[in-house]
């Protein structure tokens, strides 16, 4: 079927993403760089986008830059004056999500901080609440990201989390995958936490079986 999921992506891309040559060139650049394809699809870019406006964000938090395709999906929905914070581990990646956020003229509205997320996110403190966070990293550490997203944001928030699905193996309560266990986790943080209140929708597409988990602060 990964054929078929592959062409179906590309049709909604044909028909509803259109040319882009500046996230084009971004995925070009990545893989002349050496880093993995692990961005999201152009279609789930697209739906960050559309999220993040419909939501009406104005501070954006992302944690888990890689070479930057998912934020300017992200950066290009703020309004004037708005703002995004991109966390990122490797100063490698950082340094290629730089370039390519540059060539995409959103430079001045994104800060990346390279550094172990759940470090950069403990410095955080006394700003403006981020209304939209997109959650994208080391899948192990997914509760304690929407924690401090919950901590960071307010009443009304969006938070996403990317493959939470992941070819199904959220379901292997055994599983010693860190990251499986992170999610399972996280699924086990969200049924109990009156703070929030989410869905989690399953999706196939160009990257395989996957889903992504829509929270909304309480
Ligand atoms: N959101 C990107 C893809 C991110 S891939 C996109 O769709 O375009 C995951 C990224 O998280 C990688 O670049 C990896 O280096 C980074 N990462 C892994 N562990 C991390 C950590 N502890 N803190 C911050 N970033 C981390
Ligand atoms: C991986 C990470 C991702 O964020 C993703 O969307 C797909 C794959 C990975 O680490 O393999
Ligand atoms: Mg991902």
């Amino acid at each position: 079927m990964g054929e078929r999921w592959q062409a179906v992506d590309d049709y909604i891309a044909a028909k509803l993403l259109g040319d882009d040559d500046v996230l084009a060139a971004t995925l070009t650049n990545n893989e002349a760089q050496g880093l993995p394809p692990i961005n999201v699809s152009a279609a789930q870019g697209k739906m960050l986008f559309l999220l993040a406006q419909m939501a009406g964000a104005r501070r954006i938090l992302e944690v888990g830059t890689l070479g930057g395709y998912s934020t300017i999906w992200l950066a290009r929905a703020l309004p004037d004056g708005g703002g995004l914070v991109t966390l990122e581990l490797e100063p490698y990646h950082a340094e290629v999500a730089r370039e390519n956020l540059e060539r995409a003229g959103v430079s001045d509205k994104v800060d990346i901080r390279i550094g172990p997320a759940a470090a950069s996110l403990a410095a955080m403190t006394g700003d403006a609440p981020f209304d939209f966070v997109f959650i994208d990293a080391d899948k192990q550490s997914n509760s304690l990201y929407v924690a401090e997203a919950i901590r960071l944001g307010r009443p009304g928030t969006t938070i996403i989390v990317d493959n939470v699905v992941r070819e199904g193996g959220v379901l292997d309560a055994g599983s010693d995958d860190d990251r499986i266990i992170g999610t399972r986790a996280l699924f086990d943080m969200l049924a109990a936490d009156p703070r929030l209140d989410a869905s989690a929708v399953q999706t196939v597409g160009a990257k395989g079986w996957d889903g992504f988990i829509l929270a909304r602060v309480l």
